[in-house]
């Protein structure tokens, strides 16, 4: 392995739901000072998703102490009941799923006229066409590379070549971003996919060095 080689903007946002629930404050404040770029805030319904996390009261009261650019992503049945709570909240961008709502158009120009940033995440199962419709007013769209629910699951080596599909249709400047099992092993892979925007739970709150991992991924090299 020769040490050259490019090194491309990217973006990590740690996820929340890799971190001990009873410190958030602290591991919010460790990646926020470990050059995090965005704080990637899971939010599960225990319907559309078999796990429940975290309400909006919560999220506000983390808002308090951090300045990182907040990236809520709901899991969750009717999203639109529910967006407006989360941008009192201080969500910065909100992504809500292509599967968990009748009007995902309607919504997305929804959230961008409340003045935030609006992402559309998909499935493993669900296809890359989907963006068709949407690469034009989304901010961000988001490659599921696990089925969600749950922290520290296996990444899905078969969604790469949806990333590729993605990539392709989304305008320059929009955020592309994985999530789920991203961490050092597969970050190249998915960068070079076209991914610009990593989440990472397990792989940055679950090492001795949350810095170190953080920084291990902006420095991926491709
Ligand atoms: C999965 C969530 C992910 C998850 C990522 O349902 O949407 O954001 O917390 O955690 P890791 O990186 O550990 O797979
Ligand atoms: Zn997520």
């Amino acid at each position: 392995m020769g040490k050259k080689g490019k090194i491309k903007m990217i973006y990590v946002s740690p996820s929340i739901l890799a971190a001990d629930f009873g410190d958030l404050r602290n591991q919010i404040k460790i990646v926020e000072e470990g050059k995090a770029d965005m704080l990637h805030i899971d939010v599960m319904d225990g319907h559309y998703v078999p796990n429940i996390s975290f309400g909006p009261g919560q999220v506000k009261k983390l808002r308090e102490d951090s300045k990182l650019f907040f990236d809520v992503h709901l899991m969750i049945d009717n999203p639109e009941k529910y967006v407006d709570a989360y941008i009192d909240a201080g969500a910065d961008l909100i992504t809500v799923h292509y599967e968990a709502t009748n009007h995902i158009h309607r919504l997305v120009q929804y959230i961008k006229s409340c003045g935030i940033k609006a992402g559309v995440a998909i499935n493993p199962g669900t296809p890359a066409i989907v963006y068709e419709e949407l690469a034009d007013m989304i901010d961000l769209a988001l490659v599921m590379t696990v089925n969600p629910g749950f922290t520290a699951q296996k990444f899905i080596e078969g969604v790469v070549p949806k990333i590729k599909k993605v990539s392709a249709m989304l305008p320059e400047g929009t955020y592309l971003e994985v999530d789920g099992g991203i961490g050092p092993k597969n970050a190249a892979q998915v960068i070079s996919a076209g991914a610009n925007t990593l989440v990472a739970g397990a792989s940055v709150f679950y090492a001795q060095d949350p810095a170190a991992a953080i920084a291990e991924l902006h420095n991926t090299k491709i």
